[in-house]
């Protein structure tokens, strides 16, 4: 799928921007602050409908203004408009095709894999970065999974809500089992969910790795369940929904009292992790930071091969000045492998860091001040 079209009114700094992408290489150069990032943060609220960099949406809307729209036009099997309204004085609004819509069945029109300098730190960082990184791309390829995830976030505020005050009011968990339950049941879908999708990124890394590394090294993506010890787990393993759901259930019994000691949930995938390993060495304690973002890199390309998977359409690659991140042979490998294959809309401060031939191929904008010119 790509973008044919883009436009932003009274979005961040944008006042006013209407532009039409390839369905190629699109590069967006400009110095700080002159509204790159915000671009590339307009697409993926047109993508998650929601933004990455803030959870107070009026932040969106342009100083002075009371309301943002933006819109897309994805071109995909069908053709689809896509709109997001945020105002200061109504509820946000999510639009296909001109029609009001959940977020539930607005997520998935139009997929996108973003990766920004922090993404670097994705093995480095900690096991909610990962799980983020997991959950955004699952979201946008299952939305009963992410239905789930959002019941599930919660179920686990409503016990932690309830283990704190039983602290000071031992009657309030007799209210814990129907909480429990709801755990378990939610719990055991998205942990079996993770499970595949981290299976499926395993494979595709795995081939990712050896064409982007220039040692023969051996990259393995394991999903860690909560339950298990990173010493514990192996390459290979399946938990059964079986497994899974009686494991919720001992772990609730055993951790009872510690959780109302603690006043919050210590049993479910709100702590599972991803573990990446070199060789058989954890990536995370051993690796270089080279080797790190090797593996970075080799994970992002295997997310657009698990969106193609699950949806038939290689979603749309948003990298946010990574370029001056990367050497220049990693530049070289990312932009040929996504060339085949993604619309890439890319920014830089500095178009000297891409080669002639990328410049050639590659629609240019440039960026001033919250303007785009061509
Ligand atoms: N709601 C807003 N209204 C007006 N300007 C904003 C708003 N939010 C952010 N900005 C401005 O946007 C600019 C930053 O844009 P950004 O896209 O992050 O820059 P960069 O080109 O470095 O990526 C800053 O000047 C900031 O003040
Ligand atoms: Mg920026």
């Amino acid at each position: 799928m790509h973008i044919k079209s883009l436009s932003l009114h009274s979005f961040r700094n944008y006042q006013s921007a209407t532009l039409s992408l390839t369905p190629g290489l699109n590069i967006f150069v400009g110095d700080n602050a002159q509204g790159k990032t915000n671009l590339l943060e307009a697409i993926y609220v047109l993508s998650l409908s929601k933004s990455y960099r803030t959870t107070r949406e009026t932040e969106l809307i342009n100083h002075g203004a009371q309301r943002t729209v933006i819109t897309a036009q994805v071109a995909k099997m069908a053709t689809l408009d896509l709109a997001v309204m945020v105002s200061e004085l109504e509820k946000k609004r999510l639009l296909v095709n001109q029609k009001s819509t959940t977020a539930n069945s607005f997520v998935g029109c139009l997929n996108t894999v973003l990766f920004i300098p922090d993404s670097l730190q994705l093995v480095k960082g900690s096991p909610g970065d990962r799980r983020r990184f997991l959950d955004v791309q699952i979201c946008q390829i299952d939305p009963v999974y992410r239905n789930n995830l959002l019941k599930y976030q919660r179920v686990v505020r409503q016990r932690n809500s309830l283990l704190k005050g039983a602290f000071e009011n031992r009657s309030q968990l007799s209210q814990l089992p129907a909480w429990d339950n709801q755990l378990v049941s939610l719990g055991t879908k998205i942990m079996l969910r993770r499970q595949d999708v981290v299976e499926t990124l395993q494979h595709y890394s795995k081939s990712a790795h050896e064409r982007i590394s220039d040692e023969r090294e051996d990259l393995h993506l394991i999903y860690q369940p909560f339950f298990e010890t990173e010493e514990n787990i192996a390459l290979g393993r399946k938990y059964t929904s079986a497994h899974v759901e009686d494991t919720l259930r001992q772990k609730l019994q055993e951790l009872k009292m510690e959780e109302v000691r603690r006043g919050y949930t210590l049993v479910g995938p709100q702590r599972d992790d991803l573990v990446f390993r070199i060789n058989d060495a954890d990536l995370k304690k051993y690796g270089s930071q080279g080797q790190q973002r090797t593996a970075v890199l080799a994970y992002i390309l295997a997310e657009l091969e698990l969106m193609c998977q699950e949806t038939g359409e290689y979603p749309v690659v948003l990298l946010d000045d990574v370029m001056s991140e990367l050497d220049r042979n990693r530049q070289m490998l990312l932009l040929s492998i996504l060339n085949q294959k993604a619309q890439t809309i890319v920014t830089t401060t500095n178009l000297d860091s891409f080669t002639p031939e990328t410049k050639q191929r590659a629609s240019i904008f440039r960026i001033e001040q919250g303007r785009i010119l061509q």
